[in-house]
């Protein structure tokens, strides 16, 4: 069993003959990404790294995560963007939802920070763990990432309070650049436990380098099945498969081919509310992959079926600018039938016996059928179940499937030049050291 697309929701402005037009170029952008000779080949490091992660790389992250473990009930996981979203998908996905209401659990809580300045989110945070047993991985390649370096001053603060500095130390662990960057100097100079983030992996691919293994393992989750299946799909979707076998190319030209068409928005969706982060984490996939050059479609994500009572209106009448992509799962990993009832006040026996799911089915059908007949032609993601070995074929099928698909384009997708306005203008506006010509010029605009 495999992750399957389904493009026939497509096919009435999509033509199979206009797909297949494009598969020479993307043989060609393919290549490239193999070869390294396109736009942002110092950053194709993801491409083969399922398969290079040694058996001593992974023992090195599980002992790592043992050692959280044994010391911690909770662990804050400290990152934003590319060093915190895939690590929050995964976990989302594979956690009882409501695990964290219970008193015994066999794995830390990761709790995660560093991705907003909320004060009240960190103030409640430290309200929180003040009296728990609690320990911090605190992820950044630059390792001058404001969010993440506010979240874990404070944090490292109310740490060597609880349990002084040596036992912050056994505590704390960082990824980081191996040389560069604030957070390499005071890893290094407070003697924490460090991973390396690989030069040539930018952020939204780094899932499978200790950016996202490590917070996933403390989570208690298999992170060689992860990798495992983004290698199974690394071969399914590797140089040399033709182009009609190969999912990512065929979803990488087909949203391109619906993005010529005037489609210039995608909505991931999902019927399982654990995908919620998957859609997160894919948004950031996408939008910073290929929203540049006053190009690229605009990504949305939308869970269903609780934004069909809210943003189901628009999909299904607004403007006809919208293509959607859903990621399903055909089992679920329990099962609960709707029982029977003598009465049947609630008008439900209808459904009696059915199981839950069964009805899930039948609201996904039932919306793309009404997506479709509507103008909004729909791709489908299946993943057979949702567990680790599938998440990770589904991460490979969507890197590589935004390398091809940005080159398709023609922008470069690995680099991210527009993330950096507001960066400059926030560090102009609270005076940092370094901007004083900026926060004259800022200032003179208030
Ligand atoms: O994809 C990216 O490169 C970004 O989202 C970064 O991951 C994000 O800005 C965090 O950067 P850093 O890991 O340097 O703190």
């Amino acid at each position: 069993k495999a992750l399957e697309l389904d493009l026939s929701g497509i096919r009435s402005i999509v033509s199979d003959g206009e797909l297949h037009a494009l598969q020479e170029k993307s043989n060609e952008y393919t290549a490239q990404l193999h070869a390294g000779t396109g736009l942002g080949n110092d950053f194709l490091g993801w491409i083969n790294l399922p398969e290079e992660i040694t058996d001593s790389e992974f023992a090195e992250i599980e002992r790592a995560a043992r050692a959280l473990q044994e010391h911690c009930d909770y662990v804050v996981s400290i990152g934003i963007g590319g060093s915190y979203l895939g690590a929050r998908a995964v976990i989302e996905a594979l956690t009882p939802t409501f695990a964290a209401y219970r008193r015994e659990h066999s794995a830390p809580h990761v709790i995660f920070a560093g991705h907003n300045i909320g004060e009240d989110y960190l103030s409640e945070l430290v309200d929180f763990l003040s009296d728990k047993r609690f320990g911090i991985i605190n992820i950044s390649k630059s390792g001058t990432t404001t969010e993440p370096a506010i979240a874990f001053r404070v944090l490292k603060g109310l740490l060597e309070r609880q349990v002084g500095h040596d036992g912050a130390r056994e505590r704390i662990i960082a990824v980081t650049d191996r040389a560069k960057g604030a957070l390499r100097t005071l890893a290094d100079k407070e003697g924490y436990k460090t991973f390396v983030i690989p030069d040539n992996i930018g952020g939204r691919f780094s899932v499978l380098t200790p950016v996202g293994l490590l917070p996933i393992a403390v989570a208690g989750f298999d992170i060689r099945e992860l990798v495992r299946g983004a290698k199974d799909m690394k071969a399914r979707v590797d140089e040399g498969v033709p182009f009609d076998q190969n999912p990512s190319a065929l979803y990488a030209a087909a949203r391109n081919l619906l993005y010529q068409k005037g489609k210039k928005i995608e909505i991931l969706g999902n019927f399982h509310p654990k995908l919620h982060y998957i859609g997160e984490w894919w948004k950031q996939l996408y939008g910073e992959s290929e929203g540049k050059d006053h190009k690229g479609i605009f990504n949305a994500a939308v869970d269903f079926s609780a934004d069909l009572h809210s943003m189901g209106q628009w999909i299904q009448e607004g403007e006809r600018s919208i293509f959607e992509t859903i990621v399903s799962i055909a089992t679920p990993d329990t099962e609960l039938r709707i029982a029977s009832d003598a009465e049947n006040l609630d008008g439900l026996n209808y459904l009696a016996g059915k199981r839950i799911d069964e009805v899930n089915k039948m609201a996904e059908l039932g919306t793309r059928m009404a997506h479709i007949d509507g103008g909004v032609p729909n791709i489908r993601v299946v993943l057979p179940q949702l567990n680790a070995y599938y998440i990770g074929q589904l991460f490979y099928f969507f890197e590589k499937a935004v390398g091809i698909s940005g080159y398709m384009l023609e922008v470069n997708p690995f680099n991210q030049p527009g993330v950096e306005a507001y960066k400059k203008n926030m560090f102009a506006l609270l005076e940092k050291p370094g901007f004083e010509e900026e926060s004259k010029a800022i200032k003179s605009r208030l």
